[in-house]
């Protein structure tokens, strides 16, 4: 169904309260999330993406309600990810001579994935402009890496709206579109775990970028990002928070994340989240047990936490599969700025606090503190080892 955006600028993507997994099962949907595109009628009449392909028909059936598929002047692909050209194909079978504005690597990208159809394709630069009538012109940006090396912003000048595709985005369902009608508490944890699961191993980039929006001197007052809310209501909040997100951000928080086979690792879990409570009673604790809770909440904490502790009992010399899957996960994710401990019961050889201090160098984490290796069942002797790892880990 179309929804009004601003002036002369529709809503006309799928809002996919049934999605529950994204990147395969990578990525977990808690509250639904929404394709975004986007229908601008000036002079020219221009679509701003599309959706996924398993929507493709909703999609080209409710754009045709909307406008003669022949009336579009103009597509632009701000990025080259199936959940945002899935539809492509389908949309340009209809009208094969329509030009594609997007850049260079999206060619690549597109044609990658749909095979060389011989679309009109423009290739388009940070700064490039394209006269859409009524005075008013689209301007492009290159957003390379962010997060693939296709994707790209365009701003509507006269209605200053963004289409940021993916940056500024977040996979939460909004009927009501608009940033100001969304449930607060879930618009802000949403984007902050699409950040952190999605656009965190590239924040250093985004910095620069961010830098260089700002030096373009956008007079932004709307941003339009390729799923969830769009940003209505003072649209630069989630640029200073994308800001302060991408600056090695963390708040007084701890979390303690571990698996168990007989339980002796979980009882030093909850020995530790004791004893930093103890000591500092104000800082946050979170304590999830890493088989059991969902990979992509577990890393929105790990995000927000100045300190993590990993735990999990030796086995095979090492540590439990579920543990190093995890582990590989909080290496591409690329937190900075975070001290990191180890802990974990053996029977035998009692390699997996090493194991794990190893892994944790390696994911960019300072390792602090005597690790906590416990011997068979924990004993009060190894419990009070825990207030060390405590005082380590609060810093
Ligand atoms: Fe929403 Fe990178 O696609």
């Amino acid at each position: 169904m179309k929804k009004q955006v601003k002036g002369n600028v529709t809503w006309v993507g799928y809002l996919d309260w049934e999605l529950e997994k994204f990147h395969g099962d990578d990525y977990s949907i808690l509250n639904g999330s929404s394709q975004n595109a986007y229908l601008i009628r000036e002079g020219k009449n221009v679509l701003v993406d599309t959706v996924w392909a398993p929507h493709k028909d909703d999609f080209i059936e409710n754009l045709k309600k909307e406008i003669d598929l022949k009336d579009i002047d103009y597509v632009i692909a701000n990025h080259g990810e199936c959940d945002h050209s899935g539809s492509l194909p389908a949309l340009m079978a209809e009208i094969p001579d329509v030009p594609i504005y997007c850049t260079a690597n999206a060619v690549k990208s597109l044609e990658g994935q749909y095979g060389k159809r011989g679309w009109n394709f423009h290739t388009v630069h940070t700064g490039d402009t394209l006269d859409i009538g009524n005075g008013k012109q689209l301007i492009f940006v290159e957003m390379r890496m962010l997060h693939w090396p296709d994707s790209m912003a365009t701003f509507l000048t006269g209605d200053n709206i963004l289409f940021s595709n993916d940056a500024f985005g977040q996979h939460y369902a909004v009927e009501e579109l608009f940033n100001d009608k969304a449930n607060q508490c879930l618009l802000q944890k949403e984007a902050m775990k699409y950040f952190a699961n999605i656009l965190n191993p590239f924040a250093p980039i985004l910095k620069r970028k961010l830098e260089e929006i700002t030096k373009l001197n956008l007079p932004i007052e709307m941003i339009a990002p390729s799923h969830g809310a769009i940003w209505r209501d003072n649209p630069m909040q989630i640029v200073e928070k994308y800001a302060a997100w991408a600056d090695a951000y963390q708040e007084d928080q701890i979390t303690i994340a571990f698996d168990t086979m007989w339980n002796g690792t979980e009882k030093l879990a909850h020995r530790l989240a004791d004893a930093i409570y103890a000591q500092s009673p104000n800082t946050v604790v979170k304590v999830f047990n890493i088989a059991k809770a969902d990979k992509n909440e577990v890393m929105t904490e790990v995000f927000k936490s100045k300190a993590i502790a990993v735990g999990s009992p030796t086995v095979g010399n090492s540590i439990l599969s579920s543990v190093a899957g995890w582990m590989e996960f909080l290496r591409q994710l690329k937190f900075k700025n975070k001290r990191a401990a180890a802990f974990g019961c053996y029977g035998w050889s009692g390699e997996s606090v090493k194991v794990l201090q190893t892994k944790l160098q390696e994911a960019g984490f300072e390792v602090v503190g005597e690790p906590v290796r416990s011997l068979w069942n924990p004993e009060e002797a190894d419990f009070e080892k825990m207030d060390a790892l405590a005082a380590s880990l609060l810093g």
